[in-house]
């Protein structure tokens, strides 16, 4: 029981640097999400955390205070093990659709739940709902017996999940303070442990597109993810991996589901393969089943089947012809040479201005609008042949998204050599 406290007190006492007791945080995460401490007394302690940091005990009764904010989701009752996956946010960042099937068809139930987009980074939620007829919200009972049966569900998280987390997320989100390690670890680890999954995989990503630039910053954050999920008794490990270069060669909502089929399909680009493969061998492996070889369930077409049965299970058509962007422009090639460089932060902000994403919580997505890049870097690419396709319904968006793709990729002179860091950058586990 959390004892009774001053949220200017606690504002002060992380102000000047000091570390919070854990009654001060349990009664501050408490009397937030009840709104007797205000937003612009949180927002302020938000900022004091993400100038002072916090240690890894107020992170962790940080954490388990949001955990107390609602409830918690029980898995025990299935007859086979789960694991999920969590990614910090990418560009072009579609792995969760080809992933969770795939580990479901290996025989390891994947609760995934999941959000909507918001700035440049997509959302799961958004992209499946192209769909015809998709679904993202289910009761629990719903998402127990899909798990039972098809093995994959993904859908939102509902409204008892953490609730101080989505008060607190909002209110990050408008006040410059997403970027805060205890903040961010604390917001992914609290819904993790709350939905109950067995076994956790964290996708870190690192570079331009994501919320940690360094390597340094990602790997500290994945540290203290791990730990978090470790003494919840939840089986977690991070990959670090790289967002210098958005995934794939889609950054939309339709076309990313469309990607994603060709990989289950077993086709596909190199690096979403490579992902997939790569965080599917950690979440069996996590869930105590490493002997599986999620690779050869790609090949063999039974991903495939596990897909279209977790989308008709939802209400979605798995054969329907998918929404298309009423108007596209393309731009072409500058010069014969070769692709050096792709942004993934300039071609996020491209898609979602294109109308892939939403500037306000509450905004509509366009299921069609996005980007498609025509060159990964390293390819030869040739002057006037087109780099990268632009796909909105609504027209007026082209000139504010090609002023966010200027400077976002370079093109050098043919024959010129490039090397760019491995996909995996590390593991933290
Ligand atoms: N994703 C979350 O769920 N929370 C954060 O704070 C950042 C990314």
């Amino acid at each position: 029981m959390a004892g009774t406290h001053d949220a200017v007190e606690v504002i002060i006492a992380k102000r000047d640097g000091g570390t919070l007791s854990t009654s001060q945080i349990d009664w501050m995460v408490d009397a937030y999400t009840r709104g007797a401490v205000a937003d612009e007394q949180m927002s302020s302690l938000a900022m004091a955390i993400l100038l002072n940091g916090m240690d890894r005990r107020e992170i962790a009764d940080w954490t388990a205070a949001m955990i107390a904010s609602g409830e918690r989701m029980d898995f025990s009752s299935l007859s086979r093990p789960t694991a999920d996956k969590h990614s910090t946010g990418g560009v072009g960042d579609k792995i969760t659709l080809p992933l969770a099937p795939l580990v479901a068809a290996c025989g390891v139930a994947v609760p995934q739940l999941s959000g909507r987009g918001l700035g440049h980074t997509g959302g799961t939620l958004d992209k499946l709902e192209s769909i015809p007829g998709w679904r993202a919200l289910l009761s629990n009972e719903e998402m127990l017996a899909q798990l039972e049966g098809t093995g994959a569900v993904i859908c939102a998280a509902g409204e008892g999940l953490a609730p101080a987390d989505k008060k607190l997320y909002a209110l990050r989100d408008v006040t410059g303070t997403v970027e805060a390690i205890p903040l961010i670890a604390s917001s992914i680890m609290s819904k993790k442990i709350a939905e109950g999954t067995g076994a956790l995989v964290l996708d870190v990503k690192v570079g331009s597109g994501a919320f940690m630039k360094s390597v340094d910053r990602a790997r500290e954050l994945a540290e203290v993810m791990v730990a978090l999920g470790k003494d919840a008794g939840v089986n977690t490990v991070a990959l670090l991996t790289d967002m210098d270069t958005p995934l794939g060669f889609t950054a939309g909502n339709a076309i990313e589901v469309t990607e994603s089929i060709e990989v289950l399909a077993g086709g596909g680009p190199a690096d979403v393969v490579e992902l997939t493969v790569a965080l599917a061998r950690e979440m069996l492996a996590a869930a105590g089943r490493p002997d599986i070889d999620p690779a050869q369930k790609l090949a063999d077409g039974s991903a495939m089947d596990a897909w279209r049965s977790m989308i008709s299970a939802q209400g979605g058509d798995p054969s329907a012809v998918l929404p298309v962007a009423r108007e596209s422009h393309v731009v072409v090639a500058p010069a014969d040479g070769v692709l050096t460089r792709l942004d993934a932060m300039a071609v996020g902000l491209a898609a979602w201005r294109l109308g892939a994403g939403r500037a306000r919580k509450e905004d509509p997505v366009q299921a069609g609008a996005g980007v498609v890049w025509h060159a990964r870097p390293g390819d030869t690419v040739t002057a006037g042949a087109p780099l990268f396709t632009l796909l909105t319904d609504t027209p007026e968006r082209f000139d504010r998204a090609l002023a966010s793709l200027e400077g976002g990729y370079d093109v050098a002179a043919p024959g010129t050599a490039h090397e760019s860091r491995p996909l995996v950058i590390d593991r933290v586990g």
